[in-house]
């Protein structure tokens, strides 16, 4: 059967990767989270006293990419892969609104980007991977198979992450999350560096109005068609 590379791309808190880990299951491919890379490098960062408050040392983070080792382990009882900093599992240090407030400066830095863009490159050689991020139709496979880009409305995401944050017990409020996700809408998508948009050859899947079910039901079917048809177009050519 026809491995092929799956990009989905859009803007924070739509629910990329939900999608992502649930499509990387049912087609028995490698879901690999790109955000929790520039998570992981925003976190090694605030750990070394890089960013405080106002003050982000941006040049002393490059001079100390080469200390940063991020690798994603795959762990059977949450059925995804979670990712390490120089050996030691942060998945849960990268999910706090603090991370999520500073991340977006850290992914304009773009020696950043390159080398986490060579490492992404790197893990989808092989092809049967989704990737989930930002410029992952536009920058890191520009030539994926099936390019996704997902959006739905401000609201609807800082509620979805307000609420996934309330259940971890964080002590957050709505409008900070809010504030969050537009401030981040805006960095992502304005930032000169390989910005947030939407590929040429992408699908836009707008889920302010569907269910999760819903959602991966119709995505899980343009993976099907699309990997059938690639099938089909090969076969007739032998
Ligand atoms: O998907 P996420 O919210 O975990 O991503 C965190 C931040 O990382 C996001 O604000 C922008 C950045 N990012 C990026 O610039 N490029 C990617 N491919 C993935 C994430």
């Amino acid at each position: 059967m026809h491995k092929i590379t799956i990009a989905i791309d859009g803007f924070s808190s739509t629910g990329k990767s939900t999608v992502a880990k649930r499509l990387a299951k049912a087609l028995g491919y490698v879901y690999v989270d790109s955000g929790a890379m520039y998570r992981a490098v925003t976190f090694y960062a605030m750990q070394n006293g890089l960013i405080e408050k106002d003050c982000f040392d941006k040049e002393q983070l490059i001079e100390q990419l080469d200390n940063i080792q991020i690798s994603f382990k795959f762990n059977a009882d949450l059925g995804f892969a979670e990712v390490y900093l120089n050996g030691q599992n942060i998945e849960k240090n990268i999910r706090t609104l603090e991370v999520s407030q500073f991340v977006s400066q850290v992914a304009t830095v773009s020696k950043v980007r390159e080398q986490l863009v060579l490492q992404q490159q790197n893990f989808g050689k092989h092809k049967g991977v989704v990737m989930d991020g930002r410029d992952i139709g536009t920058v890191v496979f520009t030539d994926a198979e099936l390019k996704l880009f997902m959006t739905a409305s401000a609201e609807k995401r800082a509620k979805r992450r307000y609420d996934e944050l309330i259940e971890r017990g964080d002590d957050v409020s709505f409008e900070a999350v809010l504030n969050n996700v537009q401030s981040r809408d805006h960095i992502d998508s304005t930032r000169e560096d390989s910005p947030l948009t939407m590929a040429e050859d992408a699908i836009k899947v707008d889920n302010s109005n569907l269910t999760l079910d819903e959602q991966f039901e119709f995505i899980f079917k343009l993976s099907e068609d699309k990997i059938q048809s690639l099938y089909k177009k090969n076969d007739s050519a032998y």
